[in-house]
């Protein structure tokens, strides 16, 4: 197995990110750097003028990712920051217009497998989950800070658990004998909390009883789906005309942003359907490339289990 994060469906982005026959200078952002992966084959695949700018909130990765890429460190800048704030990280690298822009969601192999980062229920480690280590609120601090009704909502809400109020119920109950602190004893409440659930329906059974509690304190911890939101628009100011824009996401709220996202701006025109005629004047951005989300194949899917939930949308920025 290769020491870095294996990146998803890597022949299908490049081939709707559109920019190997692009041979004059342009720049392409890959919002979410990871271990480099899907940049360095963007830029073995693409011409010399063409130049990766990649962001990452997780400081190890961009240090992984520069020695891996160090053979195209002179077409390549990595900047440690936000998908949100993509615009602002653009202009301050003097970026004012791009080629393409690449989102690849989630967390990375080394983020899940490195126990003192805390994101995974297969590892003891501290509950932190923070992909930028310089944060303040790590997991751990959500639990204590969040009330009851705002912990219930986070887990509902971002990990679509029909048991959060039986869950939080059991983090109270623990909480009044010690804090927690840990992924397994975080993952142990939780299995406790639900095991009636779990054993009388197969479907919760194939997964980990935690693994939506972990997947909303993710989302909770990093602010995932504001974040996303936001790089969404700021892309639309930041493509050139017929730049495409290729997200990958991992599950159905981030799928689900994106595909609002990408209707919204295809139609273009935001008023009510009862408004004879349009009066916010907004104009198609986007035209939505795939109507039906690519996803991996059986062999891809087979060979990279963290693969199997990928789902990769595309669409090309228009002007009006
Ligand atoms: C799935 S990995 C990317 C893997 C990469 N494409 C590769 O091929 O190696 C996702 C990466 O995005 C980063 N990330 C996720 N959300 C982010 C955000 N809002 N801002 C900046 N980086 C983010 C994570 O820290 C992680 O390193």
């Amino acid at each position: 197995m290769s020491a870095y994060h294996e990146s998803v469906m890597k022949n299908e982005m490049l081939h709707h990110l559109n920019v190997q026959n692009i041979h004059t200078e342009g720049v392409i952002v890959d919002g979410t750097l990871g271990d480099g992966g899907h940049t360095e084959f963007i830029l073995k695949n693409t011409s010399p003028e063409i130049r990766v700018f990649a962001i990452d909130r997780d400081r190890a990765a961009i240090e992984r990712a520069r020695e891996r890429l160090s053979p195209f460190r002179d077409r390549v800048t990595l900047a440690h920051g936000n998908l949100g704030d993509l615009k602002n990280l653009a202009a301050q690298n003097g970026i004012i217009r791009i080629a393409g822009l690449l989102m690849d969601l989630g967390v990375s192999s080394p983020q899940l497998d490195t126990p003192a980062r805390g994101f995974s229920i297969q590892h003891d480690g501290p509950l932190d989950m923070r992909m930028d280590s310089s944060q303040k609120t790590s997991a751990a601090d959500l639990l204590k800070k969040l009330s009851d009704a705002e912990l219930t909502t986070v887990i509902k809400n971002f990990g679509e658990e029909r048991y959060a109020k039986r869950i939080v119920r059991a983090i109270r109950k623990e909480q009044a004998q010690r804090p927690i602190t840990t992924t397994s004893q975080l993952a142990m409440i939780v299995a406790k909390a639900t095991a009636a659930a779990s054993s009388s329906s197969p479907r919760r059974a194939r997964i980990h009883p935690a693994t939506r509690t972990f997947q909303a304190l993710r989302i909770a911890v990093n602010d995932e789906l504001e974040q996303l939101k936001l790089a969404l628009r700021d892309a639309i100011g930041l493509l050139n005309s017929a730049a495409r824009l290729v997200v990958i996401s991992f599950h159905s709220l981030e799928d689900r942003i994106v595909k609002t996202f990408f209707r919204d701006e295809q139609k273009g025109c935001a008023c009510p359907p009862t408004m004879p005629t349009c009066i916010c004047g907004r104009t198609p951005t986007l035209k939505i490339l795939t109507r039906k989300p690519i996803v991996p194949s059986d062999e891809e899917a087979q060979r990279n289990p963290r693969s199997a939930s990928a789902k990769l949308r595309v669409a090309e920025r228009i002007y009006a």
